[in-house]
């Protein structure tokens, strides 16, 4: 029986395969920086935040990456200074990059989730997207969160797969690989190279060990309540558009970039948004978040 991997080795992993995947990242996961970008990260913080969240005067994003949350509400005005954490220092080379051409700052400070660099109370929104699946010790980062929170300070992340909505994606994802072949006759696109979108080969087999959790509701919102977090909300996201975008980028992961025609790359990314607004109208405020792709969570610190 193989032992499970130990706090100290998850994050040696993250920081490793993360520091390698920062030079492809923002083309593997289309990230936008422009009007597409704000409009997709205001859409999900409004989901739990109300019409018109913020302006927070101070935010502290916990994983940041290159800055796909920060960056993008900095532009839109929510949040006025922004302070970028990550565990992974090429992740954070890549978000001055950005930041430097967008033309805004940034204070970024290479750290894990648990052992926050910050005084008690320093900020007014901690955030992140898509992080909290990669951290060992949520009960400690949790409890990190609290402590730099102000009273009456506000928590929110997104992005976090849930454990039936990550089951039910295996379905599409399977099913696309299953006739990728037929898919790249098709499009007349070339096979692509192993590992191509995670920075090479060696650095793609390390893609399976970083993630450490898929939540249930009931996990994510009994965690920040244990931090003596309150106003604890959690919301499902994306099923559809799910379905639709992993069999896509599953068929898409088995081309080379270059070769994949425009006219499927225009199809896919309006079909995911058609389906996105489907999913944000119909089906989120109907069905149980259990079953979404996605879980996004808010709370607040009582003080
Ligand atoms: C899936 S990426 C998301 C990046 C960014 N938030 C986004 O949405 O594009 C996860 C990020 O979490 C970071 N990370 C993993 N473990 C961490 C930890 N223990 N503390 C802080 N950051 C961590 C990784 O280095 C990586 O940048």
């Amino acid at each position: 029986m193989v032992a499970p991997p130990t706090e100290h080795e998850i994050l040696d992993v993250n920081r490793r395969y993360h520091d390698v995947a920062a030079g492809t990242y923002d083309a593997k996961w289309g990230i936008s920086f422009g009007e597409i970008g704000h409009q997709q990260v205001l859409g999900k913080l409004t989901k739990l935040l109300g019409p018109r969240p913020g302006p927070f005067a101070r935010s502290l994003e916990i994983g940041a990456g290159t800055g796909y949350f920060s960056l993008n509400l900095l532009q839109t005005g929510v949040v006025r200074e922004i302070t970028c954490t990550d565990i992974s220092p090429g992740m954070l080379a890549a978000l001055e990059h950005n930041a430097h051409d967008l033309g805004v700052a940034v204070e970024t400070v290479a750290c894990d989730a648990s052992q926050l660099p910050f005084e008690d109370e320093s900020f007014d929104l901690v955030l992140g997207h898509a992080v909290l699946h990669h951290l060992p010790d949520l009960d400690r980062a949790f409890g990190e969160f609290r402590r730099v929170l102000r009273p009456g300070g506000r928590l929110f992340f997104a992005g976090e797969p849930s454990r039936y909505g990550d089951r039910i994606a295996q379905v599409p994802k399977r099913a696309a690989y299953r006739v990728a072949p037929l898919w790249r006759r098709l499009m007349r696109a070339a096979p692509a190279t192993e590992g191509h979108s995670d920075g090479g080969e060696a650095n793609h087999q390390l893609e399976a060990l970083v993630d450490v959790h898929a939540f249930t509701p009931d996990q994510l919102s009994t965690v920040a309540a244990r931090a003596g977090l309150a106003d604890v909300r959690i919301r499902g996201e994306e099923l559809l558009a799910n379905w639709f975008g992993w069999a896509n980028r599953a068929l898409e992961a088995t081309a080379d970039p270059d070769t994949v025609p425009w006219g499927w790359k225009v199809y896919a990314f309006k079909g995911y948004l058609a389906f996105q607004e489907i999913d944000r109208r119909l089906l989120e405020p109907r069905l149980p978040p259990a079953i979404f792709y996605n879980l996004i969570l808010s709370a607040r610190n009582p003080g």
